[in-house]
């Protein structure tokens, strides 16, 4: 069983995605920490993300430990994750390795939850389950904004450890609506595998839903099509 979720950044999927696997015994993929970790070791690498042939590289040596860094998370790599997964190649790395997610989830699990942008479309279109969430962008930012400001704040409590002092960025809410938007339009106008719903996926707009509604919404979808 292989449920896909695709959606624009910040409408909720990885928190619904990861509900959904948990309450139905399935193994959990967010796709975008693949896009991440490339960013990511291309960053500490100080290789610019326009670099196509060093992000297929990177790409083509992504294993599931690289997926566990906090650093994944932060705002800087999310926009550097947005070019590379730009680019046809990096796409196709990193598709081997949700497919066999999806086809043999770890653990022995009897189903895969996958989320990202092209689950539904590209990845897995053969999927038993299709949802596109999505949300205004201005209730997507409020969202994205109060999650850094949590997780700055725990990860200054490592850093107040290791450091003694706090070395975070932050970004004001209207910066990040600017960076939803120009990251939306860059996911959802790429050539290759853009941002759009399957013609069959089920959508779901969380603007005015908790994580509870959203969650009780998406399940009672998917039990209706068991
Ligand atoms: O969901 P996220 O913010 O962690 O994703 C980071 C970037 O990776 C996002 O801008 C688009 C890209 N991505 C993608 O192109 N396809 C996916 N299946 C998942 C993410």
């Amino acid at each position: 069983m292989i449920v896909a979720i695709d959606g624009p950044v910040a409408a909720g999927k990885g928190t619904l995605a990861r509900r959904l696997a948990r309450h139905f015994g399935f193994a959990y993929l967010d796709s975008g920490a693949l896009y991440r970790a490339v960013a990511l070791h291309m960053l500490r690498a100080g290789l610019d993300p326009a670099d196509a042939a060093a992000a297929i590289r990177a790409a083509a040596g992504i294993a599931a430990y690289d997926l566990a860094d906090a650093a994944l998370r932060d705002q800087a790599v999310g926009a550097a994750a947005s070019k590379i997964a730009a680019i046809p190649e990096v796409r196709a790395a990193l598709l081997g390795y949700q497919r066999d997610f999806a086809a043999r989830p770890p653990g022995g699990a009897t189903g895969a939850v996958l989320d990202g942008r092209d689950i539904g479309t590209v990845v897995c279109p053969e999927a038993e389950i299709k949802i596109f969430v999505t949300a205004r962008p201005e209730i997507r930012a409020r969202r994205r904004f109060l999650e850094l400001a949590a997780s700055d704040k725990a990860s200054d409590k490592a850093r107040d450890k290791a450091l003694g002092g706090r070395q975070g960025q932050s970004f004001s809410e209207s910066e990040i609506l600017a960076e939803i938007e120009a990251r939306d339009a860059r996911d959802q106008s790429r050539a290759v595998a853009p941002l759009r719903p399957a013609p069959d996926a089920y959508l779901l707009d969380t603007s005015d839903l908790d994580i509870e509604g959203a969650f009780n919404k998406a399940k009672d979808y998917i039990q209706r099509r068991l």
